[in-house]
C-alpha cells in the first residue's frame, strides 16, 4: 500500500467491477442518443456564482456542500455539485439557443462533487448520466424524458424502483402557495433550523425525512391542491402521457428536490433496496433558470441519473449484467523466438478487431495458461518452440480443453471464422 488513501467519501473504480459502470454509463446513453440528444461535455468546475444563482442560495448544495476555490488570478470557482446549470450555461454561451431547433437536446456523462456527509450511496465524487432538453414548454418532452430513464433502468435489468411524481407550480401559482404553507408551518413546533427553513425556503420543510416532522405536516397545505389552471392541465397531460405509454408512477404531493430551479414537473426514480440514500435518479422542469443565470426565457426539463446508486440498486437486485469476456484470445509464448511471432500474430488479430491479450514477463506454460483462464478468453494460442519448427500453433478452446494444430499462416482467418457471430465490445 502507499502512503496515500483515496480521499474520504471517494473510491475508486477498478476491474472488473468498473466494467458495470461502463455497462450502466452506456445503458443510460444509448436510447438519449437514438432520442436526438447530443453529447455535451462542460468543464468540472465553473464561476461559483453560477451555481449559487442556478441551484439556489439556500440550499445544502451551495450552502454546505460546495468545494469552492479562488484561483491565483483571484476567480471564485466550484467543483461541479451538478450538471443543469453548467449544461444550460455552455448552451447560452455557443449560441445553441439561437439556432432555430428548439428543443435543444444534449445528454452528458461525468464527475460531480459534493461536501456530503459519506455513506453507502452517497459520496463526494459520484457519477452521473443527465439529459437536458432546453427551450420548449411541451408536455411531451417531459413525458419522454421520463419514459427514457424508465426504459433503460428496465433494460439494466433494474425492477423494484418506483417513479415518484410531482408538479411544484409556476411563478403564477407557487408565490401564494409559498405564503399559504409559510403560514401553516409557522403555527407549528419545530426546531430553530426548520423554522429558519420556512422563512428562506418553506417547500424543503415538506420534504424533511424526520418522523416527527413528517408528523406534524399532515395537514399541511400541498401545492397540488394550489395549482394554477394551466399548471395543472399541464401536469394532468404530462400524466396521461406516461400511462399511455405504460409508464407506472406514484403521485408524491411532498417530493421538493433539493435543487431550486424546479418549476411544474419533478419526479425522482427511486430504489427500494437502498436503504436511505434511495434515489438513484431525478430531475424535472426548470422553466426559469435561464432568466436566473443571465440568459432569455428557455423553459427546459432534464434529468440526470446516478450511476454509482444504480450498480448499487442492480447489486441489491442481484442483476447479473452478463458483461461479455473483453478479451477472446490469449497469445501464450513459450520462449523469446516464439513470443515474437506471437506478439505478431496478436497485433494482427487486434487491427483485425479480434480482443486480443498476451502472457508478458516470459512466464512458464503453467502461469500463462493461469492469465489466460482468467483473462476470460474463449481461446488459447500456444506456441513453443517445435510448433515454431513446424510452423503451426496450438488452438485451445479453454473452456472444453479441446485443441487442435493450426498453420500460422491460416490462424487469424481460422480464429475469426471460430469467433464468428460472438459479440466483440
Ligand atoms: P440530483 O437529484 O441532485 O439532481 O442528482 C441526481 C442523482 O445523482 C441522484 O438521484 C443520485 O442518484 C445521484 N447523486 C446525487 N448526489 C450523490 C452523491 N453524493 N453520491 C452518489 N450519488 C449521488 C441533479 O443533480 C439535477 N441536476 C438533475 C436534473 C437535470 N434536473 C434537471 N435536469
Amino acid at each position: 500500500m502507499s502512503t496515500f488513501k483515496a480521499p474520504k467519501g471517494t473510491y475508486d473504480l477498478i476491474p472488473p467491477r468498473s466494467a458495470e459502470y461502463l455497462a450502466v454509463r452506456e445503458a443510460f446513453a444509448a436510447p438519449l442518443r437514438r432520442a436526438g440528444y447530443g453529447y455535451v461535455e462542460t468543464p468540472g468546475f465553473e464561476n461559483v456564482e453560477l451555481f449559487a444563482r442556478g441551484v439556489g442560495e439556500s440550499t445544502d448544495i451551495v450552502t454546505k456542500e460546495m468545494y469552492t476555490l479562488t484561483t491565483k488570478g483571484g476567480d471564485e470557482l466550484a467543483l461541479r455539485p451538478e450538471g443543469t446549470a453548467s449544461v444550460l450555461r455552455g448552451a447560452l454561451e455557443n449560441n445553441l439557443h439561437k439556432a432555430g431547433n428548439l428543443p435543444v437536446k444534449l445528454w452528458y456523462s461525468g464527475s460531480y462533487y459534493r461536501y456530503e456527509r459519506p455513506q453507502k450511496g452517497r459520496y463526494r465524487h459520484f457519477s452521473q448520466v443527465g439529459a437536458e432538453a432546453i427551450g420548449t414548454e411541451d408536455p411531451y418532452l417531459d413525458a419522454e424524458l421520463i419514459i427514457l430513464a424508465r426504459d433503460s433502468y428496465r433494460s439494466l435489468g433494474l425492477r423494484n424502483f418506483r417513479i415518484l411524481l410531482n408538479s411544484l407550480g409556476d411563478a403564477n401559482c407557487r408565490p401564494a402557495y409559498r405564503a399559504l404553507l409559510q403560514e401553516h408551518l409557522r403555527g407549528l413546533d419545530l426546531d430553530e433550523d426548520t423554522r429558519r427553513r420556512i422563512d428562506i425556503n418553506p417547500l424543503r420543510v415538506l420534504d424533511d425525512k424526520r418522523e416527527a416532522v413528517q408528523r406534524q405536516l399532515t395537514g399541511a397545505p400541498l401545492m397540488a391542491d394550489h395549482l394554477c389552471a394551466e399548471c395543472k392541465a399541464y401536469h394532468e397531460r404530462v400524466r396521461e402521457l406516461l400511462t399511455a405509454a405504460g409508464v407506472d408512477f406514484e403521485d408524491d404531493p411532498k417530493l421538493v428536490r433539493g435543487l431550486d430551479y424546479y418549476t411544474r414537473t419533478t419526479f425522482e426514480f427511486v430504489h427500494d433496496g437502498l436503504g436511505s440514500q434511495s434515489a438513484v435518479g431525478g430531475g424535472g422542469r426548470y422553466d426559469g433558470l435561464s432568466e436566473m443565470i443571465g440568459g432569455p426565457a428557455l423553459p427546459s426539463v432534464g434529468w440526470a441519473l446516478g450511476v454509482d446508486r444504480t450498480v448499487l440498486a442492480l447489486e441489491a437486485e442481484g442483476v447479473d449484467l452478463q458483461l461479455p469476456a473483453v478479451t477472446q484470445v490469449f497469445g501464450v509464448p513459450l520462449g523469446e523466438e516464439a513470443t515474437g511471432e506471437l506478439f505478431g500474430l496478436i497485433t494482427r488479430l487486434r487491427r483485425d478487431g479480434v480482443a486480443a491479450d498476451l502472457a508478458f514477463g516470459g512466464k512458464g506454460l503453467k502461469n500463462a495458461m493461469k492469465s489466460a483462464n482468467r483473462s476470460g478468453a474463449r481461446y488459447a494460442l500456444i506456441l513453443g518452440e517445435r510448433d515454431l519448427a513446424e510452423g503451426v500453433v496450438q488452438l485451445k478452446e479453454l473452456e472444453t480443453g479441446g485443441q487442435e494444430s493450426v498453420a500460422l499462416d491460416r490462424v487469424v482467418a481460422e480464429v475469426q471464422a471460430k469467433l464468428g457471430s460472438l459479440p466483440t465490445r
